[in-house]
């Protein structure tokens, strides 16, 4: 990806990218007291609130376009609410606990995520489905379409890849809705990774060369597919999104959202435009993360922060110490 260098007047100071790094750890460290307990929406609760004291620190004055639901449905972090310390508007999309379940009951890849940019980049989409396919970077343009079928899909990656489609695996989230998307995936002839849940994960692995993974197939939640477009933004890649439907009334919010036609097809570059960050932290161990390690008076956290436009990736390990932190609560 070309690096351009920022300008003086920018308002996406170079810093915030780094910055956001204190909100998802803040998310991470609050929900890694629930892990395995088997209490999702305390874990939840728990992220979202530290997520959203934290923002508090943050110099910018931050509209949520994705969140944690609608005003009248989430009580912090809902889709419109300003946060931030002030400073230049942006927009976020934020994900404070990725993995409910998963840390519910101590799975791996749960992940607290967050990603920023400039006002009116962001797909604007509320918690509905969206049917996704992602792969990773140094691929030929299109060659994945949401339109194709799996096995034409699976075909032209194996061509691309310089490999046989009984090389590729392609992840999928178990639900019953994939079955006849992974019984085609099977009969095209590649190999398989189900994951319970953490779709966002999913998507980022595609460009992960230790990971297993190829390609990313099926319907996952919409606001993920918005951080997982952000993430590959910035690492590379490519992604196709369409938001599904099981009522009218979510045609017509997403038409209310500024959507003129709520069927089309979304890239990666729509529904993640302009220089993007993206940051996250593990609660759990994934292949991308390590989880949160808490012990006596202190807990160490593995973080990723990555920026579009200079497309530098960063691993960020922080060992905090919590008899001198002051502005959440982490014991
Ligand atoms: P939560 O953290 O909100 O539980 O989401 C986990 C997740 O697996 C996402 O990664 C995925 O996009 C979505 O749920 C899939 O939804 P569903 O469980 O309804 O199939």
């Amino acid at each position: 990806m070309a690096a351009s260098k920022p300008n003086a007047g920018d308002v996406t100071d170079r810093n915030l990218a780094l910055e956001l790094v204190r909100v998802t750890e803040a998310a991470a460290l609050a929900a890694s007291k629930w892990i395995g307990l088997g209490k999702k929406n305390e874990a939840d609760g728990a992220a979202v609130e530290a997520m959203r004291k934290a923002f508090d620190t943050v110099e910018i004055s931050g509209t949520v376009v994705i969140g944690e639901g609608e005003m009248d449905e989430a009580p912090m972090l809902f889709i419109g609410e300003k946060v931030g310390a002030g400073g230049p508007p942006m927009d976020i999309a934020v994900d404070p606990l990725e993995g409910t379940t998963l840390t519910a009951k101590g799975g791996p890849n749960a992940i607290a995520t967050v990603a920023l940019a400039e006002h009116g980049n962001f797909l604007h989409a509320p918690d509905i489905y969206m049917d996704k396919i992602a792969v990773g970077g140094g691929l030929p343009e299109h060659v994945i379409n949401l339109d194709d079928p799996v096995a034409k899909n699976l075909q032209n990656l194996a061509r691309a890849k310089k490999c046989a489609v009984s090389d590729l695996v392609a992840c999928i989230l178990d639900r019953d809705r994939h079955k006849e998307l992974i019984a085609k995936t099977r009969e095209a002839g590649a190999r398989i990774m189900l994951i319970s849940d953490g779709d966002v994960a999913g998507v980022i692995a595609t460009t992960m060369p230790e990971s297993l993974i190829d390609i990313y197939l099926g319907s996952g939640g919409a606001p993920e597919g918005v951080l997982a477009a952000a993430a590959l933004r910035c690492v590379g890649g490519q992604m196709q999104g369409r938001l599904m439907y099981e009522e009218e009334s979510q045609r017509d919010r997403v038409r209310s959202m500024g959507h003129a036609d709520p069927n089309r097809c979304f890239t990666c570059e729509e529904m993640a435009k302009g220089d993007v960050m993206f940051a996250a932290t593990g609660v759990t161990p994934g292949a991308m993360l390590r989880g949160v390690k808490r012990f006596g008076g202190g807990a160490i956290t593995h973080s990723v922060v990555m920026r579009s436009r200079s497309g530098t990736v960063r691993y960020i390990e922080a060992h905090h110490n919590f008899t001198q932190k002051t502005w959440w609560e982490a014991p």
